[in-house]
């Protein structure tokens, strides 16, 4: 694993804005797994300048998000769908058409998982996984629990998440209890993955990511036998790294 120490959250954007970068231009044609919520925003906004600099183009990039909430429609402005949109596919020169976001609202939610996975299996899987972490160590929304899936599921989310997340809703009450989630088989046959983490509260879930025991209580420890992870986390969040 490696592990890259930044200065800040702006810092974070670029050093991880830059490794992305790097696939595209070696790969025009790559399929980016994407993330949501709060750090992946800044690293968005850089390659929004890279791609208006022409220093990188999209037009023959494929996207696959980690997650989405149940119930919500992509119209949704909490939706990660609408997240999307808004934080990068707007701004950028990619064809809609090729960023996939799990549907919320699918009738059938088992066909849309399978779905999901079978798609990123057409796709020839992915060449880098953008990921964040949870306070309490989840990736996309592979929650901690006893057990944890392979593929593409519905999952309940812990009440930590949902306290976590309910800054972007008008209340606790309005966060969805649900989710579809890419499973841990689908992060982790990604060929190369970075995750990024800013601020001291998730100092904990970094330090078990980086030399905790594996176990599914903390999901993201998973990633130490990935062969290719590269964490860039800023001071505050590598505090506790031993
Ligand atoms: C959500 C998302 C995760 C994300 C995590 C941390 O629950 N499903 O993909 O990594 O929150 O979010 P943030 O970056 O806002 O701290």
């Amino acid at each position: 694993m490696k592990i890259i120490i930044v200065k800040d959250y702006d810092e974070m954007s670029k050093v991880g804005a830059d490794l992305i970068a790097e696939v595209i231009n070696k790969k025009p044609e790559a399929i980016l797994g994407l993330a949501t919520g709060s750090s992946p925003e800044g690293l968005y906004s850089e390659l929004i300048k890279k791609n208006k600099n022409n220093e990188i183009d999209f037009s023959n990039i494929t996207t696959v998000n980690l997650d989405e909430y149940v119930g919500l429609s992509g119209e949704h402005p909490q939706s990660y769908r609408c997240f999307m949109n808004d934080k990068l596919f707007n701004h950028i020169n990619i064809d809609k058409e090729r960023t996939f976001v799990p549907n919320g609202l699918a009738k059938d939610i088992e066909e849309e998982c399978n779905n999901y996975d079978k798609k990123i299996e057409e796709l020839g899987g992915i060449d880098i996984q953008l990921l964040g972490i949870g306070n309490n160590g989840h990736i996309a929304f592979n929650e901690p629990a006893k057990e944890l899936s392979y593929g593409t599921h519905l999952t309940g989310l812990t009440e930590s998440t949902i306290k976590a997340n309910s800054r972007f809703f008008a209340s606790m009450d309005e966060v969805p209890k649900t989710a579809l989630t890419m499973g841990i088989g689908s992060i982790m046959r990604a060929k190369k993955i970075v995750l990024i983490a800013s601020g001291e509260s998730k100092g904990e879930a970094i330090a078990q990511l980086v030399s905790g025991k594996i176990t599914t209580e903390v999901p993201a420890t998973m990633l130490q036998v990935h062969p290719d992870v590269t964490l860039v986390v800023d001071e505050a969040a590598a505090k506790l790294i031993k």
